[in-house]
């Protein structure tokens, strides 16, 4: 075996895991909301042919077009979108893509932008500041490094990077100012707070500042509510997450989303009224095998949660009258009222 073949490739993480549990089958229907190069999409692909369709997303245009190339044999059976998951609801309602069998979220960023040149996320090399997956958003590393205050920039070196030492950097960062480029950055950090063990002081700095620049989290919490709606009856949502940060989003959202009543603990009688929408599939998190982190060690931190979805998908659109409709529609943040409105009739007419 090849060790560490993903310093020049992406391999997919947890592959088998992560089919089994989509329990992908032929003819289903599924979306890759972190397409990367398409390791996950074509293995999605092989095992629902014949018939088998996915609905592909990445924020990263270069991503797409890597995928695309990789996808050319199943291009009937694909649709590639460049957008951010975040929008996933408008995206399948666009493309008429739901209800589905399942829905994967291969979070973080690929190999190839980790060691991309010119994409920021590494200090491997020295490149500008950046760390957008999509570089038309406008705001990146650097902006949020040079002109973020002081305050700010600790909190969120120690919220998204778990960081210790956040203060430490933040003061001697606004101190360094203007700076540029990413070996500029890991030597300040370096010098503020030395060496200890293998892993680079300013990991956990650059982990911050792509959550950061990225809105990761505020991301992943919207989307994953976005998925449960678009799933069919039994249909899957898996999620591989790389740091604490993710995971914590992930599986409380998955217990919140599988027990009953949600209400705080001695309220006499329910007022919540939540009823379960998921149940948990794997209730220990799934992690790579031994022998997987000796190939890819890229892996190691990699934690896979599965959800099957319990509730039909007209329950939201059938049951409920125009008005509540409209509300809870708009609570799940759902837009183009006129649309979902059509889509209930539909339901109401099937
Ligand atoms: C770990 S890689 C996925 C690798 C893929 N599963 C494969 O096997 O090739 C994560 C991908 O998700 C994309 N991504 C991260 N956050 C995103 C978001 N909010 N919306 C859309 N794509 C996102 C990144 O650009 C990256 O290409």
């Amino acid at each position: 075996m090849t060790k560490n073949r993903s310093a020049s490739s992406h391999t997919p993480v947890l592959l088998s895991e992560a089919l089994k549990a989509l329990a992908v089958q032929p003819g289903g229907r599924y979306i890759d909301c972190t397409l990367g190069s398409g390791g996950h999409a074509v293995a999605i692909l092989d095992h629902s042919s014949p018939g088998g369709q996915l609905l592909g997303i990445d924020a990263d245009p270069d991503a797409l077009e890597i995928a695309k190339e990789r996808l050319q044999h199943f291009k009937d059976s694909i649709l590639l979108v460049n957008d951010n998951f975040a929008n996933l609801q408008s995206i399948c309602i666009k493309y008429d893509f739901f209800p589905v069998h399942g829905i994967l979220f291969d979070l973080g960023l690929s190999s190839l932008q980790l060691n991309g040149r010119g994409r920021g996320f590494s200090f491997q090399h020295d490149a500008p500041l950046d760390m957008r997956f999509n570089p038309d958003q406008e705001i990146t590393a650097a902006d949020i490094v040079n002109t973020t205050p002081e305050a700010r920039l600790a909190q969120i070196i120690k919220t998204y990077g778990e960081e210790i030492h956040s203060y430490k950097i933040a003061r001697e960062i606004v101190k360094g100012r203007p700076i540029e480029t990413t070996l500029q950055l890991a030597q300040l950090i370096e010098k503020t707070i030395g060496r200890r063990g293998k892993i680079h002081p300013a990991t956990r700095t650059f982990q911050a500042l792509r959550i950061a620049v990225n809105h990761e989290l505020e991301h992943l919490e919207t989307a994953l509510r976005q998925a449960v709606d678009l799933l069919g009856y039994e249909g899957r949502l898996v999620v591989i997450s790389y740091h604490s940060l993710e995971d914590r989003i992930v599986k409380q959202f998955m217990q919140k989303e599988a027990k009953g009543c949600i209400c705080p603990p001695g309220t006499p009688t329910c007022i919540c009224g939540h009823t379960p929408s998921l149940r948990l599939i794997n209730r220990k998190v799934i992690t790579p095998t031994e022998t997987e982190i000796d190939v890819n060690p890229r892996s190691r931190s990699a934690k896979l949660r599965a959800a099957e979805r319990i509730t039909t998908q007209g329950d939201c659109y059938a049951t409920t009258d125009e008005h509540t409709f409209l509300t809870i529609a708009k609570s799940r943040g759902w837009r183009r009222p006129a649309l979902l409105q059509k889509i209930r009739m539909a339901f109401l007419a099937a």
